[in-house]
């Protein structure tokens, strides 16, 4: 009888983003404060004899080996020498291409749920290894929660988890490719001291506290091509929000409310107006692992 497993693959948001400058390698050094939220995919992996096979009921996500959760899947396998297969399949619920980390979410999501269906227990260090060659964004979702990213994004740190209840998340429609948000990018140093940014954080003892100084280096190029998300910034905030932000390289834009009637009216006026609009609240490092196996 093929054994099978469901996992939760969950969204994240950036509270904050620094690109510091344009490293030797193509790749920009960032600080960014990363939060899993529980907005979420659900990815049903079961047990094959032979190949690796992806299945979206997205139109837009490939399954073929250009997929990271297909990459992903392939490449624990060579790590662990298996020749099991596996057939992935991913119900979309996170929007694509939209900032909130869904296809990096899928694959470390798959090396976690394959290495339990396989039963093998690879080396953190090795899983984290092929987490990062998939994309910078992927060794986050290995650990969720609340944590400092830096080098590439690669890099993961858990810090003090942010407590947030009342998030609401806010896509325009549109697709914004990472690569070009980068490439865009023409200044390349930050005037405020990254180094200083988490320790803002830590003394504002989570997002409730902490100021309407967040930010994220990459809106001011995404806002020049793509209006549409000023304008989502706007209504948030007249509609009641403490702060709104671009997540990662957008298009979505989050907003933190103080409760949940104020959350709730500014979703029906965001979908009235025409914009994809989900609630959703932060999920600690804890509740992340206890709940990511269903
Ligand atoms: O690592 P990932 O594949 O998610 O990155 C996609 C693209 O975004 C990269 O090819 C690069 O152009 C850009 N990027 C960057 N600096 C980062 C992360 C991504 O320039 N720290």
């Amino acid at each position: 009888m093929p054994s099978s497993i469901q996992l939760r693959s969950y969204a994240k948001i950036n509270w904050t983003l620094d690109v510091l400058f344009k490293r030797e390698d193509g790749y920009h050094e960032l600080r960014t404060i990363y939060q899993t939220v529980s907005l979420h995919d659900l990815i049903r992996i079961s047990e094959t004899p032979g190949a690796i096979e992806v299945v979206c009921d997205d139109p837009r996500v490939p399954g073929d080996e250009t997929n990271l959760a297909h990459k992903a899947a392939i490449q624990l396998r060579d790590l662990i020498g298996t020749n099991l297969g596996a057939r992935i399949e991913i119900e979309k619920r996170i929007p694509v291409a939209a900032g909130l980390g869904g296809g990096s979410s899928n694959a470390a999501v798959v090396l976690l749920g394959l290495s339990r269906l396989w039963k093998v227990q690879p080396d953190d260090r090795e899983l984290v290894q092929i987490a990062a060659g998939l994309g910078s964004d992927v060794p986050f979702f290995l650990m969720g929660g609340t944590a400092l990213g830096v080098g590439r994004g690669e890099e993961v740190y858990s810090i003090e988890q942010a407590e947030c209840e009342h998030l609401l998340l806010v896509n325009p429609g549109f697709a914004v490719s990472t690569a070009e948000a980068y490439g865009k990018l023409s200044r390349l140093t930050s005037t405020r001291p990254a180094a200083m940014m988490p320790f803002a954080f830590f003394a504002a003892k989570g997002i409730r506290g902490l100021s309407l100084a967040v930010t994220n280096d990459l809106e001011e190029v995404v806002l020049i091509a793509h209006p549409e998300i000023a304008e989502v910034k706007e209504r948030l905030l007249s509609l009641g929000a403490r702060l709104a932000l671009m997540s990662g390289s957008g298009a979505t834009v989050f907003g933190v409310f103080e409760n949940v009637e104020t959350s709730r009216r500014a979703q029906s006026e965001m979908r009235a107006a025409g914009f994809w609009s989900e609630p959703a609240r932060a999920i600690s490092r804890r509740e992340y692992s206890e709940s990511l196996f269903l």
